[in-house]
């Protein structure tokens, strides 16, 4: 049965008008706009989530990547209900936040010790100030379109075009929220993923400015493209040698692995953005890494922090719960689980696209993918840049995907979570070989 998505009648569609009056865009996060109107979720179950209008979805985005065991988790619930009965915020510390600090150190070799905050961004921006309070150095280097939240440093060049993003081997650095201090260019760096020639002289050039390097090493916005060594390597030897330092933005990649993407490719970060994934559902943050940096967070001989952090609600114990339930449940086997789906997709979905002659591809690993318009090589932020024909494609692809019970973002990334069944990826396929005939016949 299709579902009727968008229907000028329909409970989300009044709800976005009311909602304009008082939030702009009817609501918080542009990440969510779909037009003509957002999707107002009544509940989410497993893999899939209900709207309300009676709609049902089944969730290839799962928050942006942030649910992992499924929605409405039964121990996570277990969990914060009993936390929500003893209070949910004290001007106080509680243990949860040892708790869920000892298991992801335990974890991830490289993360010695760990702040938490409310966010990927607030990991993104402490990780930031600490490596330049540990170097006293100002300037970092970024990738190209890749996305780390929404602190001006870190979005640098999220959103280049052709029109001002300069020559490949030094692309410019262009601000994303108008307004952007011009300083901006002084202190970010911008380079394209796996360039090992372009990101080594980079470095030597910042050298003694350089504070740090910050690196998804899939990053979605970037098009997933597989990492190469050669890049990881260029990047930890040339800081190492400039005495610069390496964050690592796992805020998605952590999910594909039992300790994220820096054990499948031998990487050591100094420091490392975690978000996500870890709040089992709830807003949370943290930066973890080298005691000697995270040093930098606390208080010396009763003096202040060099990078002092508060946060009404950072480490809150309903978060800390929540990650605790939800990390203490995920094993090694549901990482290998978490990858047999996502290969299911990304497999079912090349055969697709072959069986309809479609010039489409898939790239991603473990539960993420992302689906492209387009047989261009995606190494970089510019492969993967959609023309406007190419958006307003992807666009009725998704709208085709409502229609036929499924969610997936407007410009092709997806998500699976651990509660996705068999049936469910069947499901996934064939709606989306129904929705490419219907767009390929336009
Ligand atoms: C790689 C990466 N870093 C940082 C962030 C920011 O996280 P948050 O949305 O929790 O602020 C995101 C969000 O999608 C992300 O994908």
């Amino acid at each position: 049965m299709l579902n009727n998505y968008p229907a000028a009648t329909s409970r989300s569609a009044e709800l976005h008008q009311r909602g304009k009056s008082v939030i702009p865009d009817g609501v918080s996060r542009s990440t969510v706009i779909i037009r003509p109107h957002p999707i107002y979720v009544n509940h989410g179950e497993g893999a899939w989530i209900t709207d309300v209008d009676g709609n049902r979805y089944l969730d290839c985005n799962n928050n942006f990547t942030s649910i992992i065991l499924g929605h409405a988790d039964p121990e996570i619930e277990n969990a914060v209900r009993k936390q929500l009965a003893n209070g949910t915020a004290f001007s106080l510390a509680t243990e949860a936040e040892i708790q869920l600090a000892e298991l992801l150190c335990s974890r991830i070799p490289s993360c010695q010790q760990i702040r938490f905050c409310n966010s990927g961004t607030e990991a993104v921006m402490g990780a930031i100030k600490a490596a330049r309070a540990f170097t006293n150095r100002p300037a970092i280097i970024k990738i190209e379109g890749s996305y780390h939240g929404t602190y001006d440093h870190a979005e640098a060049s999220l959103g280049s075009d052709p029109s001002n993003w300069g020559t490949p081997d030094q692309p410019i650095t262009i601000p994303y929220s108008t307004g952007t201090p011009d300083s901006l260019v002084e202190e970010v760096v911008v380079v394209q993923f796996n360039d090992v020639t372009g990101v080594t002289e980079a470095i030597h050039r910042v050298g003694s400015r350089l504070a740090a390097v910050l690196l998804d090493p899939m990053p979605s916005r970037v098009g997933m493209p597989a990492i190469e060594q050669a890049f990881i390597e260029a990047i930890r030897t040339g800081t190492r040698d400039v005495g610069a330092l390496l964050i690592l933005d796992e805020v998605i990649s952590f999910r594909l692995a039992h300790a994220g993407a820096q054990s499948l490719h031998n990487i050591e970060p100094d420091l490392t953005a975690l978000a996500k994934i870890i709040g089992g559902g709830f807003p949370v943050g943290a930066i973890g890494g080298r005691s000697d940096v995270m040093d930098v967070f606390a208080a010396v001989k009763g003096n202040r922090a060099a990078v002092p952090s508060g946060g009404t609600f950072t480490a809150n114990p309903i978060t800390m719960t929540a990650g605790f339930a939800c990390m203490e449940q995920l094993h090694q086997s549901s990482f290998e689980r978490l990858d047999q789906i996502g290969t299911q997709v990304r497999e079912g979905l090349v055969a697709v696209f072959a069986k309809q002659s479609l010039d489409w591809q898939v790239t991603g690993a473990g539960s993420l993918f992302r689906v492209h318009p387009h047989q261009r090589v995606v190494n970089t932020y510019r492969d993967a840049h959609l023309d406007s024909d190419e958006v307003a494609l992807m666009e009725s692809f998704q709208h085709r995907l409502l229609e036929r019970e499924v969610y997936f973002s407007g410009y092709g990334m997806g998500c699976m979570n651990l509660a996705t069944s068999d049936n469910d990826i069947q499901h996934l396929l064939n709606a989306v070989d129904d929705a490419l005939r219907v767009v390929a016949g336009q």
